[in-house]
């Protein structure tokens, strides 16, 4: 049998080709063609130059690495939250040294890199009550470090083959907030927020097939705070067989859960005096120091039983060994919360009304009332905007009706609903006023 021969396009050789792989790219009808042996010689180039970038990738990481660790000590992580986070000083501190701690150990293992000894990754819950600033503290910390950082809402996960979001995606949000870069993503952080909500319905004592839908969350986040590969594919993409999927490895991604765990307060109590009484102080009855423990007090004494009381699995305790306790936010505090962040809400008013040439200003009595009212609504923080926005928002409607430079006082019969705000015109006799 006859074999045709063609002239190799790129080292100008004369092949016999007797198989395709004797000229792998060939188009008979224009001559055009490329040996085996060339083809080989590019595919050496492409793995040699691929390798290349990507050590050089690990060595800028690298780089990358130690920049931020000489950056961002713990104090100066801890400076920067004060800047926007009232008191929660115990959370602010245990988050610096975390996430210090977190880029040390990248660095520690990426010097090292023998695979062997490791150190262990310190992953975070915080417990607090709501609107107390879990989110808010852990979102300037994503700002500050310039990592990845992506919240992913546990409530919303469910188990594989059930309706819902897998597990996989709370990876899946990281890569995306990662500018759908791998390595970017596999050093990332993902805060779980509500994971009180996957709790076992009933604690600890809760039969196995009680809450079958929680406990598989669990065991699919078990895997990813473990360290695994994840595989996901791209949003809006049907999982099927053949639909491309991206690997991640969660190795060394930092995991912060939180939620507010209504009623851990009442297990740790419960667990204290149970203690007392083991150790022969007082009785089963509570004495009345026992009753006067505070919401504050307690939480900041949650051990690892107690959130396995509360329906979280051992293995996950397990996986979590830093435990960081907020506090309920007081009256004074709200006021504060008000006032002082660098993104205060009274200061990002005053802003917006500047641009109208107006000067905006809350009477202390005002600001008070508006603590006042978010206590009661028992939000913590998180209505305090909306008070004052709903006070604002017809101020805001007339204000640009005109050029004239004015003043708006806001008193507190206008948070209570009893009154308008006060517009003056802005002139000399009330800067004489306010100098
Ligand atoms: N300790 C705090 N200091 C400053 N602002 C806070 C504090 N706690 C809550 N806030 C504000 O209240 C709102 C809700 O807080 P968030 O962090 O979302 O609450 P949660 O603890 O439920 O996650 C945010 O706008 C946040 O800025
Ligand atoms: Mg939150």
């Amino acid at each position: 049998m006859a074999y045709e021969s063609f002239h190799c396009s790129v080292c100008g050789r004369r092949v016999k080709v007797q198989s395709r792989v004797d000229m792998p790219v060939l188009d008979p009808n224009t001559g055009f063609g490329i040996c085996k042996s060339c083809i080989k010689n590019i595919y050496h180039f492409i793995e040699e130059e691929e390798g290349n970038k990507v050590r050089s990738s690990k060595k800028g990481f690298n780089d990358l690495l130690g920049d931020l660790l000489t950056k961002n000590k713990p104090h100066v992580i801890k400076d920067y939250l004060d800047e926007f986070i009232i008191m929660q000083e115990r959370a602010k501190k245990i988050l610096s040294v975390a996430a210090y701690n977190h880029y040390k150990r990248m660095k520690y293992d990426m010097d090292t890199d023998n695979g062997e000894d490791e150190i262990d990754k310190s992953n975070v819950i915080i417990l607090g009550p709501t609107g107390c600033g879990k989110t808010a503290m852990l979102s300037h910390l994503s700002k500050l470090l310039d990592i990845p950082f992506a919240v992913t809402d546990a409530s919303s996960l469910t188990e594989a083959g059930f309706v819902g979001a897998d597990v996989e995606v709370a990876v899946r949000n990281l890569y995306y907030a990662a500018g759908r870069d791998i390595e970017k993503t596999e050093h990332g952080i993902i805060y779980l927020d509500e994971f009180d909500k996957i709790a076992r319905k009933s604690g600890e004592n809760n039969s196995i097939t009680a809450d079958p839908g929680h406990e598989g969350v669990q065991q699919g986040l078990l895997k990813m705070l473990e360290g695994s590969f994840v595989e996901f594919t791209e949003r809006g993409q049907r999982k099927h067989p053949e639909a491309p999927t991206i690997r991640v490895n969660t190795k060394n991604i930092l995991f912060i859960v939180g939620g507010a765990f209504v009623g851990i307060e009442k297990i740790v109590d419960h667990r204290i005096k149970k203690d007392k009484v083991r150790m022969g102080f007082g009785s089963d009855i509570p004495s009345k120091e026992d009753t006067d423990l505070k919401y504050n007090e307690l939480i900041h004494q949650v051990r690892p039983e107690d959130l396995m009381k509360y329906g979280i699995i051992p293995e996950i305790i397990g996986r979590l060994p830093v435990i960081c306790t907020l506090e309920t936010l007081d009256e004074d505090a709200l006021l504060k919360i008000l006032t002082e962040p660098k993104n205060a809400p009274v200061k990002q008013y005053e802003k917006l009304l500047a641009m109208d040439n107006v000067k905006l200003e809350f009477e202390e009595a005002a600001l008070r009332q508006v603590a006042k009212m978010a206590i009661e609504r028992k939000t913590g923080a998180r209505s305090l905007k909306g008070i004052i926005e709903d006070v604002m928002l017809d101020v805001m409607f007339d204000i640009p009706k005109s050029d004239e430079p004015r003043r708006v006082v806001i008193t507190e019969g206008c948070i209570k609903g009893e009154e308008q705000p006060k517009i003056f015109p802005l002139d000399e006799k009330v800067d004489e006023e306010s100098a």
